[in-house]
């Protein structure tokens, strides 16, 4: 099966859902290793409990930002992973390093790119004043939250919304959402084309919302 390195920055929710996927045979996966630049990152503690390998890169223990790629790209490498999934990892990578992983390398945001990539989307998103709103897992290229889309999922935004109570329901659609396009690549279902994402010949499958 597809052998997955998940980098992890914080809580780690949406890689105990690829976790759930997993186990529950919705993901035809193994994670091999998962890697934090944060040693208390909770998503580290997620992994350990499940028997998967962690290993702590701290950004500051290296000199730049290509030195530390270096040491992520030693591990991912060591554990033969076949795909680098971004799950809440808050680190800017070095174009070497996303050319080294292109097509291989995907990432989730909490906002329907091109919108709102970056820090705050959710505030961004009310302050623009937005109907809708939601998640986007894509390949990810030298731009912050760029990169080919491979999925999205929308939800309404209230009038009572806050940041908060909109980054919950993302939050949700997050969950079903990664999994389900990591599934997708596992059947080998996606094709790179002009720089956009076809799944099967469609380029935009029907979501089961
Ligand atoms: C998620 O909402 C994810 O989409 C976001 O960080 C959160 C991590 O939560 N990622 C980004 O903003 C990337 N630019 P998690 O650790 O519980 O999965």
């Amino acid at each position: 099966p597809l052998r997955i390195a998940a980098l992890v920055s914080g809580r780690g929710s949406n890689l105990q859902a690829i976790i759930d996927a997993i186990a529950g045979g919705r993901l035809s996966a193994e994670i091999g290793v998962v890697i934090s630049n944060v040693a208390s990152a909770a998503a580290l503690q997620r992994a350990e409990s499940q028997g998967i390998p962690t290993q702590v890169v701290r950004n500051r223990d290296f000199p730049d930002r290509e030195a530390f790629d270096a040491e992520l790209t030693r591990c991912i490498d060591a554990h033969e992973a076949d795909l680098v999934v971004l799950a809440g990892f808050m680190r800017l990578l070095t174009p070497g390093f996303v050319q080294r992983f292109s097509g291989r390398l995907v990432n989730i945001h909490p906002s329907l790119l091109p919108a709102f990539p970056g820090l705050r989307p959710h505030e961004r998103a009310l302050e623009a004043g937005v109907r809708i709103h939601g998640a986007t897992v894509h390949f990810v290229n030298e731009e912050t939250d760029g990169g080919p889309i491979i999925a999205q999922a929308a939800i309404p935004v209230l009038a009572d919304d806050t940041p908060e109570t909109l980054a919950v329901r993302v939050l949700a659609q997050e969950h079903r959402l990664y999994p389900m396009a990591l599934q997708w690549i596992s059947e080998g279902r996606l094709r790179l084309e002009n720089g956009r994402v076809l799944v099967n010949g469609a380029e935009s499958p029907p979501l089961p919302m």
